[in-house]
């Protein structure tokens, strides 16, 4: 393969961030472009401004910056998503669609696309959840990318791209406060814990749900997409799994740093939409494809969660 010119959509998101710094350690700063429509990431030079919709100026950075890679994270998350469903669907699908016809058009190398645990829905089995189930998602959100994930298998069928793809559990980091999913939760419990010593959680105690720690989840992205092509089986989103638990499990994980914690729970709207998604994920595939193997359980990521939040100035 040639020198890696990559470009990321999304990249001032919870995710984005993360990502496109670790691609820039691997590939060389001015190898990866960050884009987003949110110029948080003018902080990430080289930046471009970029609205997913907008394809001519997709287009000519594709041309202006020789890309032959394509991370592409911009979209609306689950809870967000609820808010305006037209609007979310034209960005995270009819998006998708004009990036997958760059791909083609611009003889694009390897595209990444995000899918998520949101494909799954009620009629799905809930636990160790199969690589191919029954998906009937139940939020826009989750729609649009259970139809995302079918659009890749379908134009890397017709016209061969090499589109790669992850069913990503709810992403936890402390890069940054993510907004707008429903798994942000896991996220916010630690910022409030070193704060204020306790948490409301809009979601139930016992809600188990399927998660990541970021060190994992990029570590994940970055192996697949450097993968031998022959290496692929799937090209709609690979199960992934590193852990599960309960918000009362998180909180138990955090008490033993931090004894007088407290949590007690509200659940918001938000709870009907974790009860759709599946509890834990069988994640075989990916571990036999691409040699998947997560690092970081629910007590390991506690600790690290604390310790670089207390550091960081995010949590003042
Ligand atoms: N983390 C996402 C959300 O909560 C799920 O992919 O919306």
């Amino acid at each position: 393969m040639k020198q890696a010119r990559i470009l990321v959509t999304g990249a001032a998101g919870q995710l984005g961030k993360v990502l496109t710094e670790s691609l820039r350690e691997k590939y060389g700063i001015h190898n990866v472009i960050a884009t987003d429509i949110n110029s948080l990431v003018e902080e990430l030079p080289p930046y471009e401004y970029l609205d997913i919709l907008n394809i001519e100026r997709l287009k000519s950075l594709i041309d202006k910056y020789e890309i032959n890679q394509i991370y592409h994270l911009a979209a609306i998350l689950s809870a967000s998503g609820e808010r305006n469903p037209a609007f979310t669907w034209n960005i995270n699908l009819n998006g998708l669609l004009g990036i997958l016809n760059l791909v083609v058009e611009k003889k694009i190398e390897r595209l990444f696309f995000p899918s998520t645990i949101a494909v799954f829905g009620n009629t799905t089995p809930r636990v160790n959840t199969a690589q191919d189930v029954p998906l009937l998602p139940e939020t826009i959100y989750g729609m649009s990318k259970t139809s995302g994930e079918l659009w890749c298998n379908y134009y890397h069928k017709k016209h061969g791209i090499d589109v790669r793809s992850i069913r990503y559990p709810g992403v936890i980091g402390w890069q940054s406060i993510p907004e707008g999913g429903t798994t942000d939760y896991a996220v916010e419990i630690y910022h409030a814990a070193l704060k204020d010593k306790h948490y409301t959680c809009f979601l139930e105690k016992d809600t188990r749900l399927p998660m990541i720690y970021m060190p994992d989840v990029i570590r994940a992205t970055i192996d697949l997409m450097a993968a031998d092509k022959s290496d692929i089986s799937l090209r709609y989103g690979y199960n992934l799994a590193a852990m599960s638990f309960t918000p009362e499990e998180i909180a138990a994980s955090i008490k033993k740093h931090i004894p007088d914690f407290t949590i007690d729970y509200k659940p918001d709207f938000r709870q009907a939409i974790a009860a759709s998604w599946t509890e834990s994920i069988d994640d075989s595939q990916a571990r036999k494809d691409w040699k998947w193997n997560p690092e970081y359980d629910l007590d390991s990521m506690t600790k690290d969660m604390l310790n670089n939040l207390s550091k960081t100035a995010i949590n003042k």
